[in-house]
C-alpha cells in the first residue's frame, strides 16, 4: 500500500508552521482533542477522509490521531490541497494523498489509496469517498461502521442514495449542525469567497455590481461581504422564500438572464449545475468576472464558454481570460472550482474549529451508537456543547435561566 503521495516533501517546514498557526485559532477543537487524548475513542480504528487538505484539516486529522485513530486522507477537490500542509502531514506519518492541480484520474486514484487502508469510519466532503465505496469498492462496505459528511452537496447526494436504498451505513450530516452551516457556510464561505476573488483579480469591489446566484447559507454570506465592501448586490434565486429573504435583506432580485447584462462580478453558490450558461455569457459586459464557490465545478457551464470563445489564455495564476467571438472578454476564476479554496486558503481557522469539532464528535457518536444505515443528525445536545466550547475559548460568558424562568418557559398557565 502506498504510504503517501504529495507534491514536495521539502515544503513540510512551512506546512508545519501553518498548522501551528491554524491550531492557535482552533481552541474549541483543541479542547475536544484534550479529552480524546485521554479517552482514545478511536483506538485500533482506521479513519479514511476525503476533505480539502488545508491547515485546518490538518488540525482535525491530528485530533483524530490523538483519539487513537490511524488516519488516511485524500483531497476532495483537485485544486484545494495546500501542498506544504500535505507535506507536513506526510512527515508526521499520516497517509496523505493529494496535491494542488490533480487531474480527475489522479483525484480518484488518491481517494482509492485512502480506501486501500480499509477504513472503519469515513469522513467525507462532497460524498465522492462514500460514492466510490458504494460503487467500485463494495467489498469494503461490511467493514465500515459509519461516516460523517461535511457539506450541503454531500448531504444532498447522501439523501438521494438513501432514497434509492443504496446507502449501506449510517452517515451523520455534520453540515446540518447549527454550529456548522450557520457559521462555516455563512461567515466562512462569505469571507473566503471574496478573499479568493480578490487574490485572483485584485479588482475593486466598491461600486461594482456583484451577482450572487443562490441565497442559501453560503449565498447570504457572500452577498453580505460583497455589500459590506460597497458593491451593488443582485441575488438570483429559484426558491420563493429565499428570494423574498434576499429582497427583505435589501438586495435586488432578478433572473440570471437579466442579471447577466448588469453584473461585473458573478459568484455561484447553489449546489446546482449550469446556473450560468451559454445564453448568459453572450449578454455579459466586457470584462465580467465569473467565480464559483459551490462544491462542484458544474455551476458555470464552462464547456459552452469554451465553445463561444475564439481564444483563451491564463492571464494570472487563478484567472483565465476567454475572448468571445463578439470580442468581449470574460474572466473565469479557478476554472470554476471552489474559488475560496483554489485561489485563497479556504475558511478562516476559527470557523473551521466549529465545523471540525462537529466532525470529531460526529465520528465518535456514529461509533458509540448503533445507528441504522441512512442519514442522521447529530443530537442537539452535542451541537450545543460545541457552542459552549467555542464561547469558553473566546472567554465569553453567557446568561443562564433562573429557576423561575425555566418553569415559566415550560408552562402554559401564565398568560395576559
Ligand atoms: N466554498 C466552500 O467552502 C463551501 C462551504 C460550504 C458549502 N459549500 C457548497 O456551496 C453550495 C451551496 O451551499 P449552501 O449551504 O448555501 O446550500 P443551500 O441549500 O443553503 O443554498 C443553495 C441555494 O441555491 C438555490 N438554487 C438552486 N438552484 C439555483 C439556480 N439554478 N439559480 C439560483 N439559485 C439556485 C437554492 O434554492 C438554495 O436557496 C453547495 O454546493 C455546498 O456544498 C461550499
Amino acid at each position: 500500500m502506498k504510504k503517501h503521495a504529495v507534491k514536495d516533501l521539502s515544503l513540510a517546514k512551512q506546512g508545519q508552521k501553518n498548522i501551528e498557526y491554524a491550531e492557535m485559532q482552533m481552541g474549541a477543537l483543541l479542547e475536544v482533542r484534550k479529552r480524546m487524548q485521554k479517552e482514545k475513542p478511536f483506538k485500533g480504528l482506521t479513519i479514511g477522509l476525503a476533505l480539502h487538505v488545508t491547515k485546518e484539516t490538518a488540525a482535525l486529522v491530528r485530533t483524530l490521531k490523538s483519539g487513537g485513530a490511524k488516519v488516511a486522507i485524500a483531497g476532495c477537490n483537485p485544486l484545494s490541497t495546500q501542498d506544504d500542509v500535505a507535506a507536513a502531514l506526510a512527515k508526521q506519518g499520516f497517509h496523505v494523498f493529494g496535491w494542488k492541480g490533480q487531474s480527475n484520474k489522479e483525484y480518484y486514484e488518491n481517494i482509492n489509496h485512502v480506501l486501500d487502508y480499509k477504513p472503519e469510519i469515513t469522513i467525507d466532503d462532497g460524498c465522492d469517498l462514500v460514492t466510490l465505496a458504494h460503487t467500485h469498492r463494495k467489498e469494503l462496505l461490511d467493514n465500515i461502521i459509519g461516516g460523517t459528511e461535511e457539506t450541503t452537496t454531500g448531504v444532498i447526494r447522501l439523501r438521494a442514495m438513501e432514497k434509492d436504498n443504496i446507502l449501506q451505513y449510517p452517515v451523520i450530516a455534520v453540515n446540518d449542525n447549527k454550529t456548522k452551516h450557520l457559521f462555516d457556510n455563512v461567515y466562512g464561505t462569505g469571507q473566503s469567497t471574496v478573499d479568493g476573488i480578490l487574490r485572483a483579480t485584485n479588482t475593486l469591489i466598491a461600486g461594482k455590481t456583484f451577482v450572487v446566484c443562490g441565497y442559501g447559507d453560503c449565498g447570504k454570506g457572500v452577498a453580505g461581504r460583497a455589500s459590506g465592501m460597497l458593491a451593488n448586490v443582485i441575488v438570483c434565486e429559484v426558491d420563493a422564500f429565499r428570494a423574498l429573504q434576499a429582497v427583505m435583506d435589501g438586495y435586488r432580485v432578478m433572473p440570471i438572464a437579466q442579471a447577466a447584462k448588469l453584473g461585473d462580478i458573478f459568484t455561484t453558490v447553489t449546489g446546482n449545475k449550469n446556473v450560468i450558461r451559454k445564453e448568459h455569457f453572450t449578454k455579459m459586459k466586457d470584462g465580467a468576472i465569473l467565480s464559483n464557490s459551490g462544491h462542484f465545478d458544474a455551476e458555470i457551464e464552462i464547456p459552452a464558454l469554451k465553445k463561444l470563445s475564439k481564444s483563451s489564455r491564463q492571464l494570472r495564476p487563478s484567472m483565465k481570460e476567454y475572448t468571445l467571438r463578439n470580442n468581449k472578454r470574460i474572466f473565469m476564476l479557478a476554472d470554476g472550482r471552489l474559488v475560496n479554496l483554489s485561489a485563497a486558503e479556504g475558511h478562516p481557522s476559527t470557523v473551521m474549529s466549529l465545523s471540525f469539532c462537529g466532525q470529531t464528535l460526529a465520528a465518535e457518536y456514529v461509533l458509540k451508537n448503533s445507528l441504522n444505515p441512512g442519514v442522521h443528525l447529530l443530537p442537539e445536545s452535542v451541537d450545543d456543547h460545541i457552542s459552549k466550547l467555542q464561547l469558553k475559548t473566546m472567554n465569553i460568558k453567557k446568561d443562564s435561566l433562573t429557576k423561575e424562568q425555566s418553569k415559566y418557559l415550560g408552562s402554559w398557565k401564565e398568560g395576559t
